[in-house]
């Protein structure tokens, strides 16, 4: 089980370890974490420093809960969390730094995201993407599209190198990670 779990886990912890490493320094930057989830990212961006964090999860558990762990943790006068969907919310600001963490799993058109992101210009967009793979992608099937019935999408390097130019992205990396990819892009 513990195998099991740390393996469930490695994917994870790669991600925030490449998510830190690549933001670089936070102080005063503002932030917009699209599918903020429990708020772990939001959290740490504005615990590093982040002038301003927009969370954004368009589950009303979800904000709630990051909502009351920034409280927590003393960070909730820098963070504002948003029960709303990404494409739908009109935002009245702009961003330096765009985060989107195992948000783009559930993203059908990706293209629309993207261009709407790319309007922000922000210095760094930070994201995640899973690709296919024989046994995860099997088992990822199985859990959400048949079990949960909630519909997950993949990605290949190819598709990616696609989606940043068609959003006019000047530079991007693609990093292939464990079970995908992580990537830094920039409209700078
Ligand atoms: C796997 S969770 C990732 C949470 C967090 N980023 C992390 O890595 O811990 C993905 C989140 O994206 C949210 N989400 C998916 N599509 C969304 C959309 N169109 N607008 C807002 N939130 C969305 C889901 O509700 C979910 O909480």
């Amino acid at each position: 089980m513990y195998l099991v779990n740390n393996l469930l886990r490695k994917g994870l912890y790669e991600r925030y370890r490449l998510t830190f490493e690549h933001c670089g320094d936070l102080s005063g930057a503002r932030v917009l974490d699209m599918g903020c989830g429990t708020g772990r990212y939001s959290i740490e961006c504005a615990k590093r420093g982040a002038a301003h964090v927009v969370g954004i999860d368009f589950a009303p558990s979800m904000v709630e809960y990051s909502q009351k762990i920034a409280q927590e943790i003393g960070v909730a006068d820098k963070c504002a969390f948003i029960c709303d969907d990404f494409l739908a919310h009109q935002f009245e600001e702009r961003f330096d730094i765009v985060l989107a963490l195992g948000f783009f799993d559930y993203i059908e058109e990706p293209e629309s995201v993207f261009k709407k992101v790319a309007q922000f210009c922000p210095r760094k967009f930070v994201a995640s993407f899973p690709k296919f793979t024989p046994i995860w992608g099997i088992q990822r099937m199985i859990r959400y599209k048949w079990i949960k019935r909630c519909p997950i999408y993949n990605y290949t390097a190819e598709r990616l190198e696609h989606l940043y130019r068609q959003a006019e992205f000047k530079r991007y990396q693609v990093i292939p990670c464990h079970k995908g990819f992580f990537c830094v892009a920039g409209t700078e």
